[in-house]
């Protein structure tokens, strides 16, 4: 396996034959970001996996520094399953001047996760798009597990008409449905062991949505109270129209809930998709 430290050597890279499907991480690998390198070895001759951890998309007292950074380990799992090339920039390479130039997502980056984190899409935006300009990959592949960000890059390549397939990819989850995450290793062990009620709340509310229930609002009222019976803080649990991410009309069948929950000092996102005849 290849390993790009800099720009020349990823332009070289570049230039070699055969198409190249990206995929973006900030590290910490885990079998949620290798099912997406998996799905990338039917969708590109290559297979370029980029591991960088982005200060843009961190906000003040968030966890950039103690964000785990594990990259032998990380190239030790991408080597075993086929990975042509990981590039691994440090700071100075991608943002080598204060970065002043940003893009601005549509209005549902302050939404959701956006409320509490401000910027962080914007952040996540730019820092991608710097990987397609530098990488130009045919096709980039992004977990549904963060959905408004999947969403927010499918947006951002339509209307900027950036020349890269977005392929979004199934949610791994543990064996106790709890979403595989770098972020599950700061729970401790009686929070990891409570953690897949997150999961569990929001299938509850898909299966009384399945079953005929209406009032969105009431049953993600109760999920929400739940949770924070369990001493979780709550930030949102809301169903949304799959399609565009904003509250469904009347008749949208296309689903998806969505919620984010703070663990003692540890904050977990967890959504499912849905479709309610
Ligand atoms: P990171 O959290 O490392 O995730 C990298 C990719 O792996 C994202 O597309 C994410 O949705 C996907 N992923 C994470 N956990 C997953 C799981 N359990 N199942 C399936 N896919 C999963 O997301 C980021 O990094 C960054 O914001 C990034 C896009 C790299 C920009 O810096």
């Amino acid at each position: 396996m290849l390993v790009i430290q800099n720009l020349s050597q990823l332009r070289q890279y570049r230039e070699q034959k055969g198409s190249i499907a990206l995929v973006p991480t900030l590290g910490n690998l885990h079998e949620g970001h290798l099912s997406l390198v998996r799905h990338a070895l039917n969708e590109g001759e290559r297979v370029l996996v980029s591991i960088f951890v982005n200060p843009l998309q961190f906000g003040a007292g968030e966890d950039f520094e103690r964000y785990p950074r594990t990259l032998e380990a990380d190239f030790a799992k991408l080597e075993s399953i086929g990975t042509d090339a990981v590039f691994t920039p440090d700071l100075s390479m991608l943002y080598p001047f204060r970065q002043t130039v940003l893009i601005r997502p549509s209005d549902l980056a302050s939404d959701l996760c956006g409320v509490t984190r401000p910027g962080h899409f914007a952040g996540v935006a730019t820092v991608v798009l710097k990987l397609f300009n530098l990488a130009r990959p045919e096709v980039a592949l992004f977990g549904k597990k963060d959905y408004q960000q999947l969403f927010i890059i499918q947006e951002m390549v339509e209307q900027l008409n950036v020349p890269v397939r977005i392929v979004g990819i199934e949610t791994v989850r543990d064996l106790d449905g709890l979403a595989l995450s770098s972020r599950n290793s700061y729970l401790s062990v009686s929070e990891r062991a409570e953690a897949p009620m997150l999961y569990a709340t929001l299938q509850d509310v898909v299966q009384k949505i399945s079953s005929g229930k209406d009032g969105y609002e009431m049953l993600c009222e109760a999920a929400t109270r739940k949770m924070r019976d369990k001493g979780w803080q709550v930030e949102y649990v809301t169903v949304r129209d799959s399609d565009t991410l904003q509250l469904p009309e009347q008749g949208c069948n296309r689903l998806v809930i969505l919620a984010a929950v703070w663990i003692g000092k540890t904050r977990l996102i967890d959504n499912i998709e849905f479709i309610c005849d």
